[in-house]
């Protein structure tokens, strides 16, 4: 996607085997940071501390660090380390995992001295793959809004509300839950989105209302909890958000809120979508509220909130007494029965397992 007229991706190769450049996101929507990531342990870094995140851009981010540390260091116990080193660095976005398991599977065979030129290539297929993904989704995802444009009053446009940001920003471009929302827009279908804030580390207020902003496509930015109050006036003609982890069985995990919307959806008779690459399924979990891993974070997020000044400074505030207990939960999960369905790479499919296997029947088979 464009930056100021610049086309742009959320990681690129810089030198070959040696570098990738990233946008450092927790400095957005107040400065847009290019950083250059020249080792395993700085790719590690920009996903713990969140400069790269999302399901699918940790996953790609994770395939560069492991690639980075082949070109030092192309021994078993180097490949095995930083397997480790990257799986630890996020809990619940199954993609990290996905991209770490499909490296180590393509080097382990090979001898040592082959690794480093064939992990940089997967990385870099990994990338193309996951653009070529969400080019995909969107074009599913655009017919559902076209349903819902041709039943619509000449000249109104179509409101579409989304959680966090699933944006281009969190994938290697387009987004997954935007890619609708941007092809529908670059076809001349008017579209409307409300963003939700997502507290505490307002994704939705930092980087989709800046995403949407820099393409041009209308949005409002609204609190958390004004989603429910915007369906039952009827403001809402539907629902797109990505996902951090969906089970084999359609349950779909995200960031931290979003279950409350699908139930509002649901109370108002509004479709309610999630949109995912297949990368993020993982078919090894059945019950998505018992078995995903839900990070808990830092305290400080919740307890302080960062903005710029009038004056133009970037600062953080605390907004409750400095001893408030606090607890932070990252994601939640809403359970398939909610979701109207899935929109993937291959096509929409109803939120259960017949309706992923029917799609993905390779995996489905494996079960
Ligand atoms: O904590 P984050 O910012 O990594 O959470 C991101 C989300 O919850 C996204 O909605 C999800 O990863 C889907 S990204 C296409």
């Amino acid at each position: 996607m464009k930056v100021h007229g610049k086309a742009y991706r959320s990681i690129w190769p810089l030198e070959i085997g040696k570098s990738v450049g990233i946008i450092d996101q927790t400095r957005l929507p107040h400065h847009f940071v290019e950083v250059e990531l020249t080792n395993l342990g700085e790719a590690a870094k920009s996903i713990k501390d969140m400069w790269v995140r999302g399901a699918p851009l940790i996953g790609a981010t994770a395939a560069f660090g492991m690639a980075l540390e082949m070109a030092r260091d192309p021994s078993d116990v180097a490949l095995s380390n930083a397997w480790d080193v990257l799986h630890a660095t996020r809990p619940t976005a199954i993609n990290l995992r996905w991209a770490l398991d499909d490296m180590r599977r393509l080097l382990a065979p090979l001898a040592p001295e082959r690794r480093a030129e064939a992990a940089w290539k997967r990385a870099l297929e990994i990338s193309e793959t996951d653009v070529a993904c969400n080019e995909a989704i969107g074009q599913y995802g655009l017919r559902l809004i076209e349903e819902i444009a041709a039943h619509k009053p000449d000249g109104e446009p179509v409101h579409i509300l989304t959680h966090c940001n699933a944006g281009w920003l969190a994938t290697v471009d387009w987004g997954t839950a935007t890619s609708p929302i941007y092809q529908a827009h670059n076809k001349g279908i008017k579209v409307h989105v409300w963003v939700d804030e997502t507290r505490p580390r307002n994704q939705g207020a930092g980087l989709t209302a800046w995403e949407l902003g820099e393409h041009g496509v209308p949005h409002t930015l609204v609190v958390d909890n004004a989603g429910g109050h915007l369906m039952q006036h009827a403001l809402v003609d539907m629902c797109i958000v990505g996902t951090d982890r969906t089970t084999a069985h359609g349950d779909v995990c995200n960031k931290i809120g979003t279950y409350l919307k699908a139930l509002a959806a649901h109370d108002n008779e509004i479709p309610f979508y999630v949109a995912l690459p297949s990368s993020t399924i993982d078919w090894t979990v059945g019950d998505g509220v018992k078995e995903i891993p839900i990070e808990e974070r830092d305290d400080e997020e919740v307890a302080w909130i960062s903005g710029e000044t009038r004056e133009g400074d970037v600062k953080k505030v605390r907004i409750c007494p400095p001893e408030t207990p606090v607890s932070n939960f990252a994601f939640d999960v809403t359970p398939s029965k909610y979701v109207t369905a899935l929109i993937t790479e291959r096509g929409v499919c109803a939120a259960s397992k017949e309706g992923l296997a029917a799609l993905f029947p390779e995996q489905a088979m494996l079960l």
